[in-house]
């Protein structure tokens, strides 16, 4: 595994790997869903590249930037064991030097969910995303369903801007009691890390609704409110039934439907989602 910092090195180190290269972006702290996008590359591509990049521009002033978990170090092991042939820790200075003003803005996809709760987010995110695409050329790029919204305006971007390279999206992997994994759950003391099985607890009652014949929007967000009320320590911020393409809620009969929710427990902000129906 080369490990490279600048630019310049990461753009020497890719030249040298065999097509196609695979690249996973991430911010560290990597778990089995970070992993699986790895292996998925691995299995797909004839080299692999890993960035790990914590990008300020994607937290709202009010958001855990600084507190973000970081372990380079773990990750570094973790990665070796992985048999990638690339790491590129990118430096925030040379990403972002002084004076900096040139933003990638994916319009609508960026509005609803997440976006309506974390401004900025995705104009941060739509940016750094088309910077490491652009440095290092993969020829595919794997983002996981995690994000659902993200993996979304990525593949927009992409899409948009005319960019060589392929989106491969990836499936949620999961604790065995249901819960996303996420860098963040990291922040979970052991009482709320019980609790915040809620959310795929909610995301699984509104999925069997579904697959019980209920197609009504406001009755599968009901379903998915109830079941958030019965854990006193998770604090809803929004539950949505949306069309997995435009992300617009939706209002009448739903037969495709991504299914997400944001919930607080504790401090520790987590997402989730589900998609329902065919295809
Ligand atoms: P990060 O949260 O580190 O996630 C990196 C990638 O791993 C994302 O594509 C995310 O969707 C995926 N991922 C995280 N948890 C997962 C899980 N449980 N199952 C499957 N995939 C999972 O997302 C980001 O970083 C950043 O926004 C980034 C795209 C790197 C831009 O800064």
């Amino acid at each position: 595994m080369k490990v490279a910092m600048s630019l310049a090195e990461v753009r020497d180190l890719r030249h040298q790997l065999p097509d196609p290269f695979g690249l996973v972006p991430t911010m560290g702290f990597l778990h089995e869903g970070h992993l699986s996008l790895v292996r998925r590359a691995k299995s797909e591509c004839g080299s692999v590249g890993v960035s790990i990049f914590v990008n300020p521009t994607q937290f709202g002033p009010e958001e855990d930037l600084e507190d973000y978990p970081r372990d380079v170090e773990r990750d570094m092991l973790m990665l070796e064991d992985e048999k990638i042939d690339l790491l590129w820790t990118p430096m925030a200075e040379e990403l972002y030097p002084p004076g900096y003003q040139t933003w990638v803005t994916v319009e609508s996809l960026s509005q609803p969910l997440e976006g309506a709760h974390r401004l900025g987010h995705f104009r941060g995110v739509a940016t750094i995303v088309t910077k490491l695409l652009t440095a290092v050329r993969p020829d595919r790029v794997y983002v996981g369903q995690k994000d659902a919204q993200q993996a979304r305006v990525i593949r927009r971007l992409v899409q948009d801007l005319n960019l060589p390279v392929e989106v491969v999206n990836c499936a949620i992997v999961r604790e065995p009691d249901g819960l996303a994994m996420s860098s963040r759950n990291a922040y979970l003391n052991p009482e709320e890390r019980r609790a915040a099985t809620v959310l795929h607890r909610a995301l699984t009652a509104a999925a069997e609704a579904y697959a019980q014949g209920e197609r009504g929007a406001d009755a599968l967000r009901l379903k998915m409110y109830e079941m958030l009320l019965g854990e006193s320590m998770a604090k809803t911020q929004y539950v949505s039934v949306a069309d997995p393409e435009t992300l617009e809620e939706q209002w009448g009969p739903v037969e495709r439907a991504l299914l997400s929710l944001a919930v607080f427990v504790g401090k520790t902000r987590l997402i989730d989602n589900i998609v329902v129906g065919a295809g």
